[in-house]
Protein backbone atom coordinates (compact mmCIF):
# COMPACT_ATOMS: atom_id res chain seq x y z
CA UNK A 1 0.00 0.00 0.00
CA UNK A 2 1.63 3.77 -0.61
CA UNK A 3 2.58 5.42 2.23
CA UNK A 4 1.34 8.78 0.76
CA UNK A 5 -2.44 7.82 -0.36
CA UNK A 6 -4.69 10.02 -2.67
CA UNK A 7 -8.37 9.56 -2.34
CA UNK A 8 -11.70 10.98 -3.82
CA UNK A 9 -14.77 11.63 -2.11
CA UNK A 10 -17.59 13.24 -3.89
CA UNK A 11 -20.31 15.22 -2.35
CA UNK A 12 -17.17 15.90 0.37
CA UNK A 13 -18.18 19.93 1.94
CA UNK A 14 -20.86 18.38 4.40
CA UNK A 15 -22.27 15.38 5.92
CA UNK A 16 -21.17 11.87 5.79
CA UNK A 17 -18.97 13.03 2.95
CA UNK A 18 -17.10 15.46 5.03
CA UNK A 19 -16.90 13.59 7.99
CA UNK A 20 -15.45 10.39 5.77
CA UNK A 21 -12.86 13.18 4.36
CA UNK A 22 -11.83 14.59 7.64
CA UNK A 23 -11.02 10.97 8.84
CA UNK A 24 -8.95 10.00 5.73
CA UNK A 25 -7.04 12.65 6.10
CA UNK A 26 -6.43 12.27 9.96
CA UNK A 27 -5.42 8.97 8.74
CA UNK A 28 -2.70 10.63 6.82
CA UNK A 29 -4.49 10.58 3.33
CA UNK A 30 -4.55 13.62 1.07
CA UNK A 31 -7.82 13.66 0.59
CA UNK A 32 -9.88 15.35 -2.61
CA UNK A 33 -12.61 17.41 -1.39
CA UNK A 34 -15.27 17.10 -3.90
CA UNK A 35 -17.74 19.87 -4.29
CA UNK A 36 -20.01 20.52 -7.41
CA UNK A 37 -19.60 24.36 -5.31
CA UNK A 38 -15.95 24.96 -5.11
CA UNK A 39 -16.34 27.37 -2.51
CA UNK A 40 -18.14 25.06 -0.29
CA UNK A 41 -15.33 22.95 -1.47
CA UNK A 42 -12.64 25.16 -0.25
CA UNK A 43 -14.78 26.09 2.94
CA UNK A 44 -14.90 21.93 3.68
CA UNK A 45 -10.95 21.43 2.65
CA UNK A 46 -9.81 24.66 5.16
CA UNK A 47 -11.98 22.92 7.77
CA UNK A 48 -10.62 19.56 6.91
CA UNK A 49 -6.92 20.81 7.30
CA UNK A 50 -3.76 21.06 5.13
CA UNK A 51 -4.02 17.18 3.57
CA UNK A 52 -7.34 18.56 2.40
CA UNK A 53 -7.75 19.91 -1.10
CA UNK A 54 -10.93 21.21 -2.94
CA UNK A 55 -11.66 19.71 -6.10
CA UNK A 56 -14.54 21.28 -8.21
CA UNK A 57 -16.91 17.85 -9.02
CA UNK A 58 -20.82 17.73 -10.03
CA UNK A 59 -21.43 14.38 -11.15
CA UNK A 60 -24.13 15.25 -13.43
CA UNK A 61 -21.95 17.40 -15.88
CA UNK A 62 -19.73 15.29 -17.47
CA UNK A 63 -17.44 18.30 -18.29
CA UNK A 64 -16.64 18.51 -14.49
CA UNK A 65 -15.96 15.04 -14.04
CA UNK A 66 -13.49 15.28 -16.90
CA UNK A 67 -11.82 18.44 -16.11
CA UNK A 68 -11.21 16.61 -12.50
CA UNK A 69 -9.88 13.33 -13.59
CA UNK A 70 -7.54 15.60 -15.63
CA UNK A 71 -6.65 17.50 -12.92
CA UNK A 72 -5.84 14.64 -10.71
CA UNK A 73 -4.06 12.51 -13.38
CA UNK A 74 -2.15 16.08 -14.09
CA UNK A 75 -1.01 16.74 -10.37
CA UNK A 76 -1.28 13.05 -8.87
CA UNK A 77 -0.56 10.68 -11.64
CA UNK A 78 -2.92 7.93 -9.88
CA UNK A 79 -5.72 7.31 -7.57
CA UNK A 80 -5.88 5.21 -4.38
CA UNK A 81 -9.28 5.84 -3.32
CA UNK A 82 -12.73 6.57 -4.60
CA UNK A 83 -15.45 7.21 -2.50
CA UNK A 84 -18.52 7.94 -4.20
CA UNK A 85 -20.53 9.47 -1.67
CA UNK A 86 -22.63 12.67 -3.45
CA UNK A 87 -26.32 11.64 -3.79
CA UNK A 88 -29.59 13.90 -3.33
CA UNK A 89 -32.95 12.24 -1.65
CA UNK A 90 -35.15 14.81 -3.66
CA UNK A 91 -35.34 17.81 -5.85
CA UNK A 92 -38.26 19.67 -4.34
CA UNK A 93 -39.01 18.83 -0.85
CA UNK A 94 -41.62 20.79 1.07
CA UNK A 95 -40.25 21.60 4.28
CA UNK A 96 -43.41 20.50 6.00
CA UNK A 97 -43.54 17.15 4.39
CA UNK A 98 -43.01 13.99 6.62
CA UNK A 99 -41.53 11.21 4.83
CA UNK A 100 -44.97 9.32 4.31
CA UNK A 101 -46.40 12.61 2.57
CA UNK A 102 -43.17 12.35 0.47
CA UNK A 103 -43.18 8.82 0.18
CA UNK A 104 -47.46 9.20 -0.66
CA UNK A 105 -46.27 11.92 -3.59
CA UNK A 106 -43.83 9.36 -5.14
CA UNK A 107 -45.55 5.99 -5.37
CA UNK A 108 -44.88 4.59 -9.15
CA UNK A 109 -48.43 5.17 -10.22
CA UNK A 110 -47.69 9.10 -9.65
CA UNK A 111 -44.41 9.91 -9.07
CA UNK A 112 -42.90 12.52 -11.30
CA UNK A 113 -40.99 11.03 -14.14
CA UNK A 114 -38.15 14.16 -14.00
CA UNK A 115 -38.02 13.77 -10.00
CA UNK A 116 -37.10 10.06 -10.72
CA UNK A 117 -34.75 11.07 -13.27
CA UNK A 118 -32.99 13.85 -11.68
CA UNK A 119 -32.27 12.17 -8.64
CA UNK A 120 -31.22 8.89 -10.48
CA UNK A 121 -28.90 11.49 -12.86
CA UNK A 122 -26.98 12.37 -9.43
CA UNK A 123 -27.66 9.00 -6.71
CA UNK A 124 -27.12 6.28 -10.32
CA UNK A 125 -25.60 7.67 -13.42
CA UNK A 126 -23.03 10.17 -11.65
CA UNK A 127 -21.97 7.49 -9.84
CA UNK A 128 -21.30 5.55 -13.17
CA UNK A 129 -19.54 8.36 -15.19
CA UNK A 130 -17.56 9.33 -12.47
CA UNK A 131 -16.12 5.46 -11.79
CA UNK A 132 -15.20 5.93 -15.58
CA UNK A 133 -13.44 8.80 -15.37
CA UNK A 134 -11.53 7.67 -12.21
CA UNK A 135 -11.02 4.25 -13.44
CA UNK A 136 -7.76 4.88 -15.80
CA UNK A 137 -6.37 6.44 -12.58
CA UNK A 138 -7.12 4.03 -9.86
CA UNK A 139 -6.09 1.16 -12.74
CA UNK A 140 -2.30 3.23 -12.02
CA UNK A 141 -2.43 2.75 -8.56
CA UNK A 142 -0.80 -0.37 -6.83
CA UNK A 143 -3.81 -0.68 -4.32
CA UNK A 144 -6.58 0.91 -5.37
CA UNK A 145 -10.57 0.87 -3.53
CA UNK A 146 -13.72 2.27 -4.46
CA UNK A 147 -16.29 2.55 -1.91
CA UNK A 148 -20.01 3.46 -2.83
CA UNK A 149 -22.26 4.65 -0.60
CA UNK A 150 -25.53 3.29 -0.37
CA UNK A 151 -28.76 2.58 1.88
CA UNK A 152 -30.25 0.01 3.45
CA UNK A 153 -33.31 1.49 1.99
CA UNK A 154 -32.30 0.43 -1.67
CA UNK A 155 -32.20 -3.86 -0.54
CA UNK A 156 -34.72 -5.53 -2.34
CA UNK A 157 -34.57 -8.28 -0.26
CA UNK A 158 -35.56 -6.15 2.55
CA UNK A 159 -38.38 -4.24 1.15
CA UNK A 160 -40.05 -7.43 -0.19
CA UNK A 161 -40.03 -8.40 3.45
CA UNK A 162 -43.81 -6.96 4.68
CA UNK A 163 -41.68 -6.92 8.25
CA UNK A 164 -39.35 -4.36 7.08
CA UNK A 165 -39.62 -0.89 9.16
CA UNK A 166 -38.77 0.95 6.03
CA UNK A 167 -40.57 -0.95 3.22
CA UNK A 168 -43.44 1.61 3.20
CA UNK A 169 -41.15 4.31 2.00
CA UNK A 170 -39.63 2.04 -1.24
CA UNK A 171 -40.08 3.82 -4.04
CA UNK A 172 -39.17 4.79 -7.77
CA UNK A 173 -37.12 8.30 -6.53
CA UNK A 174 -34.23 7.58 -3.52
CA UNK A 175 -35.11 4.34 -2.86
CA UNK A 176 -34.91 2.59 -5.85
CA UNK A 177 -32.02 4.95 -6.71
CA UNK A 178 -29.75 2.54 -4.38
CA UNK A 179 -31.33 -0.34 -5.45
CA UNK A 180 -29.84 0.10 -8.94
CA UNK A 181 -26.53 1.67 -7.23
CA UNK A 182 -26.28 -1.44 -5.50
CA UNK A 183 -26.96 -3.23 -8.79
CA UNK A 184 -24.51 -1.02 -11.17
CA UNK A 185 -21.77 -1.30 -7.94
CA UNK A 186 -22.18 -5.32 -8.50
CA UNK A 187 -21.24 -4.91 -12.06
CA UNK A 188 -18.28 -3.28 -11.23
CA UNK A 189 -17.04 -5.48 -8.80
CA UNK A 190 -17.78 -8.41 -11.74
CA UNK A 191 -15.47 -5.68 -14.03
CA UNK A 192 -12.93 -5.73 -11.53
CA UNK A 193 -12.73 -9.14 -10.28
CA UNK A 194 -9.82 -9.99 -11.61
CA UNK A 195 -7.70 -6.47 -11.00
CA UNK A 196 -6.31 -5.46 -7.63
CA UNK A 197 -8.97 -2.63 -7.47
CA UNK A 198 -11.14 -3.75 -4.94
CA UNK A 199 -15.11 -2.38 -4.83
CA UNK A 200 -17.00 -2.20 -1.56
CA UNK A 201 -20.69 -1.16 -0.82
CA UNK A 202 -21.33 0.65 2.28
CA UNK A 203 -24.26 2.61 4.05
CA UNK A 204 -23.65 5.03 6.83
CA UNK A 205 -27.79 3.96 8.29
CA UNK A 206 -29.98 6.96 9.43
CA UNK A 207 -27.65 9.84 10.01
CA UNK A 208 -29.12 13.20 10.56
CA UNK A 209 -27.76 15.43 7.58
CA UNK A 210 -29.13 17.77 5.24
CA UNK A 211 -30.33 14.59 3.25
CA UNK A 212 -32.88 13.71 5.77
CA UNK A 213 -35.02 17.07 5.17
CA UNK A 214 -38.50 15.45 5.66
CA UNK A 215 -39.95 15.53 8.75
CA UNK A 216 -40.31 11.61 10.33
CA UNK A 217 -43.43 10.84 11.84
CA UNK A 218 -43.07 6.93 13.10
CA UNK A 219 -42.15 5.44 10.04
CA UNK A 220 -39.38 2.59 10.40
CA UNK A 221 -38.21 1.20 13.76
CA UNK A 222 -36.12 2.31 16.51
CA UNK A 223 -34.57 5.27 15.61
CA UNK A 224 -36.31 6.17 12.55
CA UNK A 225 -39.38 5.85 14.66
CA UNK A 226 -38.79 9.27 16.02
CA UNK A 227 -40.48 12.49 14.62
CA UNK A 228 -39.88 15.86 15.86
CA UNK A 229 -36.88 18.47 14.50
CA UNK A 230 -33.48 17.76 13.18
CA UNK A 231 -30.81 17.50 16.11
CA UNK A 232 -27.48 18.20 15.39
CA UNK A 233 -25.22 14.67 14.43
CA UNK A 234 -23.49 13.11 16.69
CA UNK A 235 -20.86 10.69 15.83
CA UNK A 236 -20.15 7.25 17.03
CA UNK A 237 -22.19 4.85 14.01
CA UNK A 238 -20.46 2.31 11.98
CA UNK A 239 -20.74 2.18 8.25
CA UNK A 240 -21.20 -1.25 8.58
CA UNK A 241 -24.43 -1.08 11.28
CA UNK A 242 -26.54 -0.52 8.60
CA UNK A 243 -26.59 -3.78 7.51
CA UNK A 244 -27.35 -5.55 11.17
CA UNK A 245 -30.15 -2.09 12.09
CA UNK A 246 -31.85 -2.70 8.59
CA UNK A 247 -31.30 -6.70 8.30
CA UNK A 248 -30.29 -6.21 4.65
CA UNK A 249 -29.61 -9.78 3.40
CA UNK A 250 -28.91 -8.63 -0.13
CA UNK A 251 -26.87 -10.98 -2.18
CA UNK A 252 -24.50 -8.00 -2.47
CA UNK A 253 -24.10 -7.16 1.14
CA UNK A 254 -23.38 -10.82 2.07
CA UNK A 255 -20.61 -10.01 -0.33
CA UNK A 256 -19.86 -7.21 1.01
CA UNK A 257 -18.99 -9.61 4.22
CA UNK A 258 -17.71 -12.04 2.42
CA UNK A 259 -16.03 -11.54 -0.86
CA UNK A 260 -12.26 -10.92 -0.76
CA UNK A 261 -12.80 -8.53 -3.67
CA UNK A 262 -15.15 -6.60 -1.20
CA UNK A 263 -13.25 -6.19 1.78
CA UNK A 264 -14.56 -2.68 3.34
CA UNK A 265 -11.07 -0.01 2.88
CA UNK A 266 -9.46 -0.25 6.29
CA UNK A 267 -9.03 3.67 6.17
CA UNK A 268 -12.66 3.80 4.85
CA UNK A 269 -14.03 1.40 7.95
CA UNK A 270 -12.01 3.29 10.58
CA UNK A 271 -13.43 6.97 9.15
CA UNK A 272 -16.46 5.30 9.41
CA UNK A 273 -16.63 4.48 13.12
CA UNK A 274 -17.05 8.50 13.61
CA UNK A 275 -19.55 9.13 10.92
CA UNK A 276 -21.78 11.44 12.01
CA UNK A 277 -24.96 9.07 13.90
CA UNK A 278 -27.86 10.27 15.38
N1 LIG B 1 -28.01 10.59 5.96
C1 LIG B 1 -28.48 9.36 5.99
O1 LIG B 1 -29.25 9.00 6.88
C2 LIG B 1 -28.05 8.36 4.98
C3 LIG B 1 -28.51 7.04 5.11
C4 LIG B 1 -28.10 6.10 4.18
C5 LIG B 1 -27.26 6.47 3.16
N2 LIG B 1 -26.85 7.75 3.03
C6 LIG B 1 -25.97 8.10 1.93
O2 LIG B 1 -24.84 8.79 2.42
C7 LIG B 1 -24.34 9.65 1.38
C8 LIG B 1 -24.12 11.05 1.93
O3 LIG B 1 -25.37 11.56 2.34
P1 LIG B 1 -25.49 12.70 3.44
O4 LIG B 1 -26.51 12.24 4.40
O5 LIG B 1 -24.18 13.12 3.92
O6 LIG B 1 -26.17 13.85 2.55
P2 LIG B 1 -25.90 15.42 2.48
O7 LIG B 1 -25.49 15.95 3.83
O8 LIG B 1 -27.09 15.99 1.82
O9 LIG B 1 -24.63 15.52 1.53
C9 LIG B 1 -24.75 15.13 0.19
C10 LIG B 1 -23.53 15.63 -0.53
O10 LIG B 1 -23.67 15.27 -1.92
C11 LIG B 1 -23.43 16.44 -2.69
N3 LIG B 1 -24.04 16.41 -3.99
C12 LIG B 1 -25.36 16.36 -4.32
N4 LIG B 1 -25.51 16.40 -5.66
C13 LIG B 1 -24.27 16.45 -6.18
C14 LIG B 1 -23.75 16.53 -7.48
N5 LIG B 1 -24.56 16.58 -8.55
N6 LIG B 1 -22.43 16.54 -7.65
C15 LIG B 1 -21.59 16.52 -6.61
N7 LIG B 1 -22.00 16.49 -5.32
C16 LIG B 1 -23.34 16.46 -5.13
C17 LIG B 1 -23.95 17.57 -1.84
O11 LIG B 1 -23.43 18.81 -2.31
P3 LIG B 1 -24.14 20.22 -1.94
O12 LIG B 1 -23.65 20.60 -0.58
O13 LIG B 1 -23.67 21.12 -3.04
O14 LIG B 1 -25.62 20.01 -1.96
C18 LIG B 1 -23.40 17.15 -0.49
O15 LIG B 1 -22.05 17.50 -0.37
C19 LIG B 1 -25.37 9.59 0.25
O16 LIG B 1 -24.93 8.68 -0.73
C20 LIG B 1 -26.60 9.05 0.94
O17 LIG B 1 -27.46 8.40 0.04
C21 LIG B 1 -27.21 8.72 3.93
Amino acid sequence: MPDNRIALVTGANQGVGLQVAKELAANGVTVLVGSRNFERGEAAASEIGPRAIALQLDVTDQDSINAAAARIGDEFGRLDLLVQNAAISNTGRRPDATVEDHARMTRPSNVSLDEVRAVWETNVFGVLAVYQAMLPLLRRSTDARIVNVSSGVGSLTSNADPAFGYRALFGPVYPASKTALNAITLAMMIELESTGIKVNLVSPAYTRTNLQQLRRNGVGRGRLARSGPRRPARSGRSLGDVHKVGKCDDPLVRADRTSPAAQLLPQAAWAARRIQGE
